[in-house]
């Protein structure tokens, strides 16, 4: 697809530094010139104004709408979705006070569904694991894979000190809210408030059996309560704009998995949810701790497999014991998507052949990926944030390569270290350069 683009006014903010949409607008601006251009070139310079965004916080809204128009779930052409956003960004005056309010208008304006015979690749909301700098790095490797939150509780959502719990960053689209409860109202409140800070998509857990999500009577033991799951999708949708999706399992402890997917799925789709995200496999909530709950009951990917051929009108991601992305190829031609958990968090570096490999991007280069990350972590030291908060996601992005084990005890031995600063990334950094230099002479 060709499309010219217009060149618009370069905006200019009022604090009169002019460049944090002045910085975005020269590369449109430059694009423009050359009369047309069309999605792969678009791409081509997307990572570099995601780099810009980075160092001109009030930029974030025009990231948001950079980030998006590469987005599995926007099917808008691109320039479509520049114009859109340049326009509400005209509208509202570039320096408006809310950027995110901005922000969300652009991603509301551009968000449509799901186009029929669009695969998902996501990456699998993971406590502890998938925080804010965990997803930047993810996002750094893909600009395709769909990103989950660890999950949230309605109620920390609602009461919680939300800046903590939802802040993100808007190179990080799309990303999706994973809320954890079983109160409707309550849920609707926070998937409101999750869409008003500009997530994607909100979706709910039923698939965690942990005995703290138990005794709240929520995540995996919900499958026992179809209806009241349908009761709280349906309270969540009527409150926000973007898509309301479900996470679950087969079904739990004695069920006949047969039966409760199937029925979960129905009462879900009746109350109008069309994405469901499959993990494979029954929970066992007596006995068994969230890590056995992971490994020991069996798969059964047949069982998700046919449920999405008989429910063709549902968009089903399959989840559960993907290490690969020639195993998440093959679920591809049964499902509509894949959702990865372990395997992307500890070897990140699968996510880099995402793009080229099922999306029809280019495939993205470990080192600029990491040299973009360096600028990222360097941001946020300057903001308080502690190192090994960032660099503990990056343990296993090396692995297989020379220096990967002196890389990783480098950052383990001193990244928690008081006061570790950027320094200690760039010596560990330094490991693999060397070891690189040393298999290579
Ligand atoms: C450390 C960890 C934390 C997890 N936290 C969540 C969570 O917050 N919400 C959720 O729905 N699933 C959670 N899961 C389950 C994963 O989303 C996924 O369903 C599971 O790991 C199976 O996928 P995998 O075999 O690709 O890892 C977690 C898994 C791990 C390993």
């Amino acid at each position: 697809m060709r499309a010219s683009l217009s060149v618009r006014k370069p905006i200019v903010t009022q604090n009169g530094r002019g460049v944090s949409l002045g910085a975005g607008d020269a590369c449109l601006t430059s694009c423009a010139a050359s009369g047309s251009y069309d999605q792969p070139t678009l791409s081509g310079v997307l990572s570099p104004l995601r780099r810009i965004a980075f160092r001109y916080p009030d930029s974030e809204h025009f990231a948001v709408a950079l980030t998006a128009s590469t987005a599995p779930r926007v099917n808008a052409p691109a320039r479509d979705t520049l114009a859109n956003f340049l326009d509400i960004v005209e509208m509202n005056g570039a320096n408006h006070p809310d950027n995110r309010r901005i922000a969300i208008s652009a991603m509301t304006a551009i968000s449509k569904p799901l186009a029929a015979g669009q695969k998902i690749f996501a990456v699998a909301p993971m406590m502890e694991w998938t925080d804010r700098h965990c997803r930047v790095l993810h996002r750094l490797l893909s600009s395709q894979a769909l990103l989950y939150t660890e999950m949230v509780t309605a109620e920390a959502v609602i009461r919680g000190d939300r800046a903590r719990l939802l802040g993100f960053d808007a190179v990080e689209h799309p990303v999706a809210l994973q809320l954890g409860g079983a109160e409707p109202t309550r849920l609707a409140e926070a998937a409101r408030i999750g869409a008003e800070f500009g997530y994607s998509e909100i979706n709910l857990n039923v698939g965690c059996p942990s005995d703290r999500v138990q005794s709240g009577r929520f995540g995996a033991c919900l499958m026992r309560e179809p209806a009241l799951v349908a009761d709280c999708v349906a309270a969540m949708r009527a409150a926000v704009p973007v898509p309301v999706t479900v996470k679950c399992r087969l079904g739990v402890d004695d069920q006949n998995p047969e039966e409760s997917l199937r029925t979960l799925i129905d009462a879900c789709a009746q109350a109008g949810v069309t994405i469901f995200a499959v993990h494979a496999r029954k929970a066992w909530l007596e006995g068994l701790s969230p890590k056995d709950n992971r490994e020991k009951p069996p798969l059964d990917y047949d069982l998700v497999y046919r449920v999405k051929r008989e429910r063709p009108e549902l968009t089903i991601v399959v989840n559960g014991g993907i290490a690969t992305l020639d195993e998440a190829a093959r679920h591809l031609e049964h499902a509509d998507g894949v959702m990865l958990g372990r395997a992307a968090y500890q070897s990140p570096a699968i996510l880099a052949q995402v793009d080229a490999r099922f999306f029809g991007g280019d495939a993205r280069e470990i080192d600029a990926a990491t040299d973009a990350y360096c600028d990222y972590v360097g941001a946020q030291l300057a903001k308080g944030v502690p190192l090994h908060a960032m660099t503990k996601h990056m343990l296993g992005l090396f692995s297989g390569r020379p220096g990967a084990r002196l890389f990783r005890r480098h950052l383990s031995e001193n990244a928690t270290r008081a006061g570790a600063g950027i320094g200690v990334l760039r010596d560990a950094l330094a490991h693999l350069q060397r070891a690189g230099d040393l298999a290579a002479a």
